[in-house]
């Protein structure tokens, strides 16, 4: 099989590394990948927005399969495009995408299907979102309708910064605010079968004890020894199946990947979010654990070749992914700057994002550099092994989170 691999960030990174372990897979080509992409696969700078210049080089290189990595690519209508002149693609059509392009047409999908989510009203004047907000009370939750590069989300316990929030966009999304911890969990869709891939949870908040902006993801580990033990059945039962179910009824089934963001409330599990992709960091702790040939699988899902009876297989070891990101980040990351010490233990993989040659020197060139995963018997381990590697990397005002799943080593459940 010879497959193309869209996007140039850590997911990518990862998705790359699981897919030739694939037996099946002959070559992996990426568009435009990265440096540490580029070690393992064959790298292609063409621009991922430009749907013609994909199905061109798809074309010219004869690929059985192309793997969406990036949200923007599919709310283009990638996947459309290139399902029209009959390449598979994993990733929803631009219609199905919308389930992570528009947080008010996720909630409609969800009320129709029957999908447990926070309660909400769409608003479009201030009159209406006045309204919203004081119905709802403290703390606020208000989300922009359409992609907003993970800036989109307000969570506050002050009604004017939510009122301002709400005004900066035309379409807002009001709704109720989740307590409990949040879980991700993926599931790979062929458009009427899914698959659940174990839960990860991220943490999105830029320091240590959840301080400081959100983030696109500080770090993730897996598996979650202190969810209920059913949750992926839950999930599968309350929130994908029925999510899929919907989709195809609607006449857009969803073929890719389901990304669920969960609230585990006491009234039990709710969905924060969906996403079209998979997440990032989550896919950097979750693949180094799948054991399933990964090409082949999402071939199967791009193919219409899944079953619901169908199992992942993921190893019983514990995964930890720390992002070393760049001085200023989030707000205002600093690039540029010179990256030494990449040195990988046998037990630690590092996944490349925002990062360049220089003269043949690896540089920063973007806010999340790259991220480090460390596994081991349990989650302990896994930490030790991820923070030795990323404490021997410089680059300049650098910094990482140093607690990513430490309560929950100490819990010590595994
Ligand atoms: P989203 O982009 O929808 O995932 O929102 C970003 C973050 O905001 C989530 O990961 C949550 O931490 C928080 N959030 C979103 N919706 C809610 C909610 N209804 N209740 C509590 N927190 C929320
Ligand atoms: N980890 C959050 C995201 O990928 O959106």
């Amino acid at each position: 099989m010879r497959v193309l691999l869209i996007g140039s960030g850590g997911r990518e990174h990862a998705l790359a590394a699981a897919m030739i372990e694939d037996p099946q897979l002959e070559s992996l080509h990426v568009a435009p990948g990265n440096p540490g992409i580029a070690q393992i696969a064959i790298c292609h700078a063409i621009d991922i927005d430009n749907n013609q210049a994909v199905i061109e080089l798809a074309q010219q290189l004869d690929i059985d399969l192309v793997v969406v990595g990036p949200e923007k690519p599919l709310v283009n209508g990638l996947s459309d495009a290139l399902r029209k002149v009959k390449i598979a693609c994993f990733g929803p059509s631009a219609a199905a995408a919308q389930l992570e392009g528009s947080k008010d047409f996720a909630k409609q999908v969800m009320a129709d299907a029957g999908v447990p989510t926070a309660k909400s009203y769409t608003c479009t004047n201030q009159a209406e979102i006045e309204k919203a907000l004081d119905a709802f009370g403290a703390p606020y939750v208000v989300k922009h309708d359409g992609l907003a590069a993970g800036k989109g989300v307000v969570v506050t316990d002050d009604r004017a910064e939510a009122l301002a929030h709400a005004l900066l966009s035309a379409r807002v999304v009001i709704e109720e605010f989740l307590d409990g911890p949040e879980v991700s969990l993926f599931g790979i869709s062929d458009g009427a079968h899914i698959v659940a891939m174990q839960p990860a949870q991220d943490f999105k908040r830029a320091y240590d004890g959840d301080a400081g902006p959100n983030t696109g993801g500080m770090g993730a580990y897996s598996p979650l020894a202190w969810a209920p033990k059913d949750i992926m059945e839950q999930t599968l039962e309350k929130v994908l199946h029925p999510t899929i179910a919907e989709m195809a009824a609607r006449g857009t089934p969803f073929v890719g990947l389901l990304y669920a963001g969960l609230a585990l409330t006491k009234k039990g599990i709710r969905v924060i979010e969906f996403n079209a992709r998979f997440g990032d960091p989550e896919t950097q702790v979750l693949l180094p654990r799948l054991k399933t040939p990964l090409a082949t699988l999402l071939y199967k899902a791009a193919t219409g070749g899944l079953t619901d009876e169908m199992k992942l297989e993921f190893t019983n070891d514990c995964a930890v992914t720390v992002v070393l990101a760049a001085a200023g980040y989030p707000a205002d990351p600093k690039v540029g700057e010179p990256i030494t010490g990449l040195d990988d233990s046998p037990q630690t993989r590092i996944f490349q994002a925002g990062t360049k040659l220089k003269d043949g020197i690896l540089h920063s060139s973007g806010g999340r550099v790259l991220a480090v995963t460390g596994k081991g018997a349990d989650l302990t381990q896994a930490r030790l092994a991820a923070y030795e590697v990323i404490s021997q990397i410089t680059l300049a005002g650098s910094h990482y989170r140093r607690d990513i799943a430490l309560a929950a080593s100490e819990i010590g459940e595994n």
